[in-house]
């Protein structure tokens, strides 16, 4: 059964005391307090600052886990304003998100570096959704497949031969950089698309088991009305939501799609 994973980017909103009122309004949202099912996992990717103890117990409430918004690719020095992934382990930190668009469009994150920040993660066990998509110049330009081909080959080039063994979950979000922020949703079909192409990908070097097994993400405006409609597609095993997960009415009606 592959994993599910309905994920929150709270990207660079709320500080400590905003996500312990979120966490304690999410839970009061939730219709039903009980575990979600065997197979998904539940993260938010705060910002570094609202990763503490209090927090994670506030999250473990509403079962959601707390991830980082970035990890760099040595444990330690002279890196000024990035996260040590051992670090992060040592506080409890268990999920990584690597290579959002905003990283690569905003603060030049190539395809060779988030590969290293990848490398890292998984050196260390991390959970870790790993982000792709194509700007609407390369869609409009009918390059969506060679972009998407570009930067799944960086993922997997890394996973080849280093498929995680253990209970970390690696995920691939495909997140069309047209979509993001926009309130332009990719249809389902558009979204489903992408997500077969980069299965393919993945059978094509890892085998179609592993591939079958490779949760795929979607994210671009996702909404509490329009997750389930993605999530029904067959080759799309979860979100990363970005504004709705801001709203706690919002994620929760998410969370429990
Ligand atoms: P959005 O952001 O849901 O606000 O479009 C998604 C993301 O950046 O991960």
């Amino acid at each position: 059964m592959r994993t599910r994973v309905l994920a929150g980017n709270w990207k660079m909103n709320f500080g400590p005391a905003e996500a312990l009122a979120y966490f304690a309004e999410l839970e009061k949202q939730l219709a039903s307090p009980q575990a979600p099912a065997s197979n998904v996992r539940r993260v938010i990717f705060a910002p570094a600052y609202a990763l503490g103890s209090e927090i994670q117990k506030a999250a473990a409430r509403t079962r959601v886990d707390l991830g980082a918004q970035n990890v760099h690719w040595e444990e330690k020095g002279a890196f000024t304003g990035e996260l040590s992934g051992a670090a992060l382990e040592s506080i409890g930190i268990g999920w990584a998100l690597i290579a959002h668009s905003e990283r690569r469009q905003i603060f030049g994150e190539t395809d060779e570096t988030a590969a290293k920040r990848l490398k890292r993660a998984l050196s260390l066990g991390l959970d870790i959704i790993y982000c792709v998509g194509e700007t609407l110049y390369e869609r409009e330009a009918g390059r969506t497949e060679t972009v998407l081909a570009r930067q799944i080959d960086a993922f997997l080039a890394v996973l080849h031969g280093a498929v995680p063994t253990g209970s970390a979950v690696v995920c691939v979000a495909y997140e069309p950089v047209w979509a993001i922020g926009t309130g332009k949703t990719a249809t389902p079909g558009q979204a489903q698309e992408a997500h077969a192409f980069l299965r393919k990908k993945a059978a094509a070097s890892l085998g179609a088991g592993e591939a079958e097994r490779l949760p795929l993400l979607y994210g671009g405006s996702v909404t509490a009305e329009n997750a389930a409609a993605l999530l029904a597609e067959s080759d799309i095993d979860g979100v990363l939501v970005g504004g709705a997960s801001l709203k706690p009415d919002q994620f929760a009606r998410i969370l429990e799609t």
